[in-house]
């Protein structure tokens, strides 16, 4: 498939936008500072918290999983049996737990993703949510693919 282009100049602090390439969802957050600094506070419990065993472009943060700090680029499919994960950043909801700093949830079998998209230890998924192939064009503008 063709690269994407993705205008990410409407999304806020906090939030998400989903694209679409090769038929599949794109996550796009725009991260906050304090969703950065919880990313380090839970290292401990991701099961590949450096991605060393799940897809991500060598010029990607190991860590952040990003080009830039504040923006995440993810394809939105659990790696267990490809369902589209639940956008879930609010902190310690009622029914994530108190551990809980916003992430991803998989309706399907429960597994639970980070805003890194980095997957917590022992959950059905086995690897993180892959990041795309992507680039900057300006500021605004993203090139998937
Ligand atoms: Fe996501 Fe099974 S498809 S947990």
């Amino acid at each position: 498939g063709a690269p994407v282009k993705v205008n990410i100049g409407k999304v806020e602090p906090g939030q998400q936008m989903v694209a679409e390439w090769r038929g599949q969802p794109v996550f796009i957050v725009r991260r906050t500072d304090e969703i950065l600094a919880n990313l380090g506070k839970i290292h401990d419990k991701m099961a590949d918290p450096e991605s060393k065993d799940s897809a991500q472009p060598t010029y990607v943060d190991p860590q952040n999983r990003s080009i830039k700090p504040e923006l995440l680029v993810l394809v939105g499919l659990c790696t267990h049996l490809g369902c589209s994960p639940s956008f879930r950043p609010e902190v310690a909801p009622a029914d994530l737990g108190a551990d809980w700093v916003g992430g991803y949830f998989c309706p399907c079998h429960g597994s639970k993703y980070d805003l890194a998209g980095r997957v917590y230890k022992a959950q059905p998924a086995p690897k993180n949510l892959p990041v795309p192939p992507h680039s900057y064009e300006s500021d605004d503008v993203i090139i998937v693919g």
